[in-house]
């Protein structure tokens, strides 16, 4: 870090110190319509000295997904994107926990709905993004006047950057209205998730979620945690349409998602879910995805990518 940045960015192929990149005024806009984009998180471990990206791989994939919905054509490849995202986070000497954006857009081609061109063009930026996991952070969260984008209106399950219009309505209203978290449904009118986490809750034991046809991203945390609930904690899992008043008699509920975490929630709609405070299960799931995603517990090793940061040594670019 420098200042209030850090010190590069990848753009197209190549690291550029932070100030250097930059566009014209103009660009602003359009070019951001047919945008999509990935949040992926790295996790530093201080006993290790080594920071840990989790699930780079699936995290990559969707990007590569998205791009493809969107029809913007491949530029660069899994191997290229991970190499580029690993120098970055060393020469940004990211020794905390950090948040890794990659956004690809319309390089080229009228800056209208008239035609179109395929070409992206690709950036990656990081910022540190400390956890909250364990912090004891309890959310109030209300249902949405605003209903979540269906398939066939907008593509739900890629990170659209246009998807997100929807979801900060619906996250504007929640705060003016005195809440922290707004949780949307779908024009059936069954659950579906948060404006940037999806959601999960507890009743008799069972873990329940919105399947992936409800509206929902297709969430890499939801996928993490559904695993883990399974192997490690034996829990029963069912994905299906769920209704909005199961939430209210949910014994436990809470978000999820790479920014999100786990976010336990106490209240929504002014109904208090469970005692208010994050059950047995959500506290379970939360204590093995800190431990996992920093690399505590040795479990699921594949899902970690080492960032190199406990071997670097000084090799900025353009550094003297
Ligand atoms: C709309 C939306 N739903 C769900 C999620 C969770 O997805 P993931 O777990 O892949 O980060 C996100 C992003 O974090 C999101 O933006």
């Amino acid at each position: 870090m420098s200042g209030t940045h850090p010190r590069y960015l990848w753009w197209n192929g190549q690291q550029v110190r932070w100030e250097e990149a930059t566009v014209h005024v103009t660009e602003l806009g359009w070019s951001t319509v047919g945008a999509v984009f990935e949040g992926i998180r790295a996790y530093w471990n201080p006993e290790t000295g080594e920071a840990y990206v989790f699930r780079l791989r699936e995290h990559l994939e969707r990007l590569l997904r998205s791009m493809r919905l969107v029809r913007l054509a491949p530029r660069w490849g899994i191997g290229e994107l991970t190499e580029a995202i690993l120098q970055l986070l060393r020469d940004n000497e990211c020794r905390e926990d950090t948040y890794i954006q990659p956004v690809a857009y319309r390089a080229a081609g009228p800056k209208t709905l008239s035609g179109f061109a395929e070409e992206a063009g690709l950036y990656i930026a990081t910022r540190p993004m400390p956890s909250h996991l364990l912090s004891g952070k309890v959310v109030r969260a209300r249902v949405s006047s605003w209903r979540r984008i269906s398939d066939d209106i907008m593509p739900p399950r890629i990170k659209n950057i246009s998807n997100y219009r929807n979801g900060q309505l619906a996250a504007m209203e929640a705060q003016l209205d005195g809440y922290d978290q707004a949780i949307l449904l779908n024009v059936q009118g069954k659950v579906a998730e948060a404006p940037g986490a999806c959601l999960m809750l507890v009743r008799d034991g069972k873990l329940v979620t919105p399947d992936i046809t409800q509206s929902i991203l297709e969430s890499i945390t939801r996928d993490t945690l559904l695993r883990l609930a399974r192997d490690e904690l034996g829990l029963v899992i069912e994905e299906r349409p769920v209704d909005r008043t199961e939430l209210y008699v949910a014994d436990e509920v809470f978000l999820c998602g790479t920014a999100a975490e786990i976010t336990p929630i106490g209240e929504i709609d002014r109904y208090p879910i469970g005692d208010g405070h994050p059950g047995p299960v959500t506290r379970a799931l939360e204590r093995l995805y800190h431990d996992i995603v920093r690399g505590i517990d040795p479990r699921r090793a594949e899902w970690r990518t080492p960032v190199g940061l406990a071997t670097a040594v000084g090799t900025r670019p353009g550094d003297d």
